[in-house]
C-alpha cells in the first residue's frame, strides 16, 4: 500500500512495491489504456518546487498530472516566501492545506527530508544532491523492457558516484542486479547508499562492487550507465573535475565494446557529448536514452496514482500487454 508515503531515496520501497509501480507504469504506457486513466487524478493537485533547473522532471510531472485529469503548479523556489526566509517547515504546512502532493528538486537532501517531515501530504524527491528516485524508477522500467528481467543482470556505472548512482545502488540491490561502480577515489558514491545497497543485496544475492577501473566494471555488463561529471551545484569544480575524470572515465566505443554484445547504454540526461560519453555511443544503436526519458512520464503517472489513491480507485481490469519491448 503506497498511499500517503514519501519517496525520497527508493530505500523506503520494498522490491514488491517497486514492481507494483513498474507494472502500473507498463499498463499506463499502453496507448490502448490511455482513456481509462484520464480522470484518475481528477481534483488532485501537485505542487512542484524547483531550486534547480529541469527539463524532463518538470515537463514529465506536469504532463503526468494533465494526462490523469489532475493539475500541477510549477513553483520556482525564488517565487516562494522561502526566498525571503520563511522556513521549509512552515512552507510545507502551508502547501499541505491546498494540494495533494509535493514534488521538490533541491540542492541539499536535508531540505527534502525536512519538507517531508513537516508536510501532511506525500513528498516526492525530484532530485537532491544525494538521490534521484524518479529517474531510477524510469531506468528500471527501461531495463525491464529491454532485458525482460532484473535478477542476475550486470549493471556498470562509470563516472561520478553521484545522486543518480547512489539511487541505482539501492535499486539494483533491491531488484537483484549486480552493480559495479567505476569512479575516481574522491568521487565514490555516498557511504550511506553503499551501506544500504550491501544490506539489501543480502536478500537478493546481488553483488555491489566499487572500483577505480572502468574496464573491470564494464566487462560483460548488460547495461552501461553514466551521467554528467558536473552535477548541478558542482559547477565551480568544472575544470578540476574534467581533469579528474577525463579521459579514463569516458564511455566511448572502446570501453563500451568490453560489455556484452547486446549491452545497452543509458544516461539520465542532460548529456555532454565528448565528455562523459562520446556521440557514437549515446547516439548509437544500443543507446536507449529516449526510451529512458519517455519512461519518466509513465513511472511518475504510476507513482502519483499509487501515492494519492486507494487501490479500489483503479479502473481494473486494464488491458495489458507484454512487459518486454524489442530495441
Ligand atoms: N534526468 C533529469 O532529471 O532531467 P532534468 O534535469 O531535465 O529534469
Ligand atoms: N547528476 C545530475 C543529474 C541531472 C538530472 C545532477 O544532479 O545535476
Amino acid at each position: 500500500m503506497l498511499k500517503g508515503r514519501n519517496i525520497l531515496t527508493l530505500a523506503e520501497l520494498s522490491s514488491e512495491e517497486i514492481i507494483q509501480i513498474l507494472d502500473l507504469a507498463h499498463i499506463m504506457k499502453s496507448e490502448r489504456n490511455q482513456k481509462i486513466f484520464r480522470k484518475l487524478l481528477e481534483n488532485h493537485t501537485l505542487a512542484m518546487i524547483f531550486q534547480k533547473p529541469s527539463t524532463r522532471t518538470r515537463i514529465s510531472f506536469e504532463t503526468a498530472m494533465f494526462q490523469l485529469g489532475g493539475h500541477a503548479i510549477n513553483l520556482s523556489a525564488n517565487e516562494l516566501q522561502l526566498s525571503r526566509g520563511e522556513t521549509i517547515e512552515d512552507t510545507a504546512r502551508a502547501i499541505s492545506q491546498y494540494v495533494d502532493c509535493v514534488m521538490a528538486r533541491v540542492y541539499s537532501h536535508s531540505d527534502i527530508a525536512t519538507l517531508a517531515k513537516a508536510a501532511c501530504i506525500p513528498v516526492i524527491n525530484g532530485l537532491s544532491d544525494w538521490y534521484h528516485p524518479c529517474q531510477i524508477l524510469a531506468d528500471l522500467q527501461t531495463i525491464r523492457e529491454v532485458k525482460g528481467r532484473f535478477q542476475g543482470l550486470q549493471v556498470a556505472w562509470v563516472g561520478d558516484g553521484n545522486n543518480v548512482c547512489n539511487t541505482m545502488l539501492i535499486a539494483s540491490a533491491k531488484m537483484g542486479m549486480d552493480l559495479a561502480v567505476a569512479c575516481p577515489p574522491k568521487h565514490t558514491p555516498l557511504p550511506e547508499a553503499v551501506k544500504l545497497a550491501k544490506r539489501f543485496s543480502k536478500e537478493t544475492n546481488a553483488e555491489v562492487n566499487i572500483t577505480e577501473d572502468p574496464g573491470k566494471a564494464v566487462k560483460n555488463a548488460d547495461v552501461v550507465i553514466t551521467d554528467s561529471f558536473i552535477s548541478m551545484g558542482t559547477e565551480p569544480e568544472r575544470e578540476k573535475r574534467r581533469k579528474t575524470f577525463l579521459p579514463k572515465y569516458q564511455v566511448n566505443r572502446f570501453l563500451f565494446s568490453k560489455a556484452k554484445s547486446d549491452a545497452v547504454f543509458m544516461h539520465c540526461l542532460p548529456a555532454h557529448r565528448g565528455e562523459e560519453v562520446t556521440g557514437e555511443v549515446i547516439d548509437g544503436p544500443r543507446s536507449v536514452i529516449w526510451q529512458e526519458a519517455e519512461n519518466r512520464l509513465h513511472t511518475q503517472k504510476a507513482l502519483l496514482s499509487l501515492l494519492l489513491l486507494d487501490e479500489e480507485a483503479f479502473p481494473w481490469p486494464p488491458i495489458t500487454g507484454p512487459v518486454t519491448a524489442k530495441l
